[in-house]
């Protein structure tokens, strides 16, 4: 099959050189000409564990390229993907669809013979019917369907979620739209993964459902874990004890400093507004959103209390500002709101993350960057671990212990056993969903 792919972010990327690899014809289109230029010269413009070996196998096989020029690349395409960003809308918290749509204008123009037009981005209900009318006003003699086939991958993870998915979710309107839809993703219904055809709406609201309903989890342990810490339970035994009702299940259990990312808070505050719009006020969505903002509150307070009550004057290194391991991405991340409550309180921060920087140095004015933890740490008031990645889970607690100025913990991941923490010779623990010792 021939696709064309439009926008190059996590999404379209990953989902276009995938489908590459599949054994597809893919052209990937941005308008991002930094972004473009890179990845014409085999350049990954973002992190994603694997995915430049995939590029560089799949652009050597000559089934994967990258163009400005979307007529270009959506001429005798069977299928044009919409991979663009649907950011939230400032001041009203709905999905800005502006590329969206603009995307789907320049593809009306474009369209040579029967073409499936997908949307992949995450879209509020009713879009890919807007995206249908926009496409026959632009060009009523086009020969066309629109499809929705939300993507459901994690950044960090997003290869392998894309490869062996738990579900695919297509929503269609005619059978052949449905065809074209199962040729493209042959490889993997061949490998028996499931594929739901259903309509437009269901496959819109899919996407916003599962991806609230994720959050609610990480929201609802959170909570938990504000309970542990004034009953003296232990959120990592409460997490797990819920876990292992497979009705429930153990992912998304871990209590942190809330939830992150380009797509939680988006998807969150897009489905809220959905359901004013519709008069059918989500609570339970709504609830999770707020929580989620109490939570990364509560963890300024938790590294004030590292600190004996106040930062002013102190210096806290910071291990992971990225919004979760594996990945580049700083979007909505909870060092956004931590690190710089702790700067105007009068501390000074230093940063370790090992991909965090290239984004991080624009988001985070007035901190200093380090790539070694134990330079970072030396004459620290506080040690605040706040992305759990791979590097920080087997730390010399006792060394870094000894560097500091002050041994103090704030471990807002609970990566370390409080016990390990106390005989390294920390004097202060904090941790989330645990009775401070
Ligand atoms: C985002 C959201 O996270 C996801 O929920 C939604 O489904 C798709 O958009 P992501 O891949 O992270 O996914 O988007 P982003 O990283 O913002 O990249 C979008 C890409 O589209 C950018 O490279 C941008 O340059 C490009 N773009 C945007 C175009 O090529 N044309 C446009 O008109 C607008
Ligand atoms: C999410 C969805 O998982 C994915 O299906 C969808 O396509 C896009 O949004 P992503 O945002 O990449 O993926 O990351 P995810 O791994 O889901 O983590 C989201 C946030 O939740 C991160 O900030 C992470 O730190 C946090 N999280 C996750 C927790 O705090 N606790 C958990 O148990 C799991």
């Amino acid at each position: 099959m021939k696709i064309a792919m439009i926008g190059t972010g996590y999404v379209g990327l990953v989902s276009g050189v995938c489908f590459s690899d599949f054994g597809h014809n893919v052209v990937c289109v941005d308008k991002n000409p930094q972004k473009l230029a890179q990845l014409k010269a085999g350049e990954v413009p973002i992190f994603e564990p694997g995915l430049d070996t995939l590029i560089a196998k799949n652009i050597a096989a000559g089934r994967l390229s990258f163009t400005e020029n979307l007529a270009e690349a959506v001429d005798g395409a069977d299928a044009v993907f919409i991979a663009v960003g649907t950011p939230t809308r400032r001041g009203d918290g709905h999905a800005d669809l502006t590329y969206v749509m603009s995307a789907t204008e320049e593809i009306a123009h474009a369209l040579t013979g029967y073409t499936v037009v997908v949307t992949k981005s995450t879209v509020p209900v009713g879009t890919n019917r807007a995206v249908a009318k926009t496409l026959a006003k632009a060009n009523p003699n086009a020969e066309f369907d629109v499809a929705s086939n939300p993507e459901f991958l994690r950044e960090g993870a997003a290869i392998d979620d894309f490869m062996r998915p738990d579900r695919v979710v297509v929503g269609v309107e005619s059978a052949r739209a449905a065809e074209v839809m199962r040729d493209i993703y042959r490889p993997l219904y061949l490998r028996d993964f499931p594929i739901q055809i259903t309509d437009l709406e269901s496959a819109e609201l899919v996407k916003y459902a599962s991806n609230a309903f994720l959050a609610m989890k990480i929201s609802f342990i959170n909570e938990m874990a504000a309970l542990c810490e004034r009953t003296g339970a232990d959120i990592k035994a409460v997490s797990r004890g819920m876990g292992l009702d497979n009705r429930i299940g153990n992912k998304f259990l871990h209590a942190g400093p809330g939830y992150g990312g380009s797509c939680f808070p988006k998807d969150t505050s897009a489905l809220a507004r959905i359901g004013q719009d519709y008069s059918v006020p989500l609570q339970l969505t709504e609830a999770v959103i707020k929580v989620n903002e109490d939570v990364k509150r509560r963890m300024i307070e938790k590294v004030r209390d590292a600190c004996g009550g106040s930062v002013n004057g102190k210096v806290i290194t910071v291990l992971g500002v990225t919004f979760k391991p594996n990945t580049d991405d700083m979007r909505e991340a909870p060092s956004l709101t931590i690190v710089p409550a702790l700067i105007g309180a009068g501390a000074s921060v230093r940063v370790v993350d090992p991909q965090g920087q290239r984004e991080g140095r624009d988001l985070l004015p007035g901190v200093s960057w380090d790539d070694d933890v134990y330079k970072a740490v030396e004459g620290a008031d506080a040690l605040v671990i706040l992305t759990e990645w791979n590097e920080f889970r087997a730390l010399d607690l006792k060394r870094i212990a000894a560097a500091m100025r002050q041994p103090a913990m704030a471990d807002l991941r609970n990566i370390y056993d409080p016990e390990d923490v106390a005989n390294a010779g920390f004097s202060t623990h904090i941790s989330v969903g645990r009775a401070s010792p």
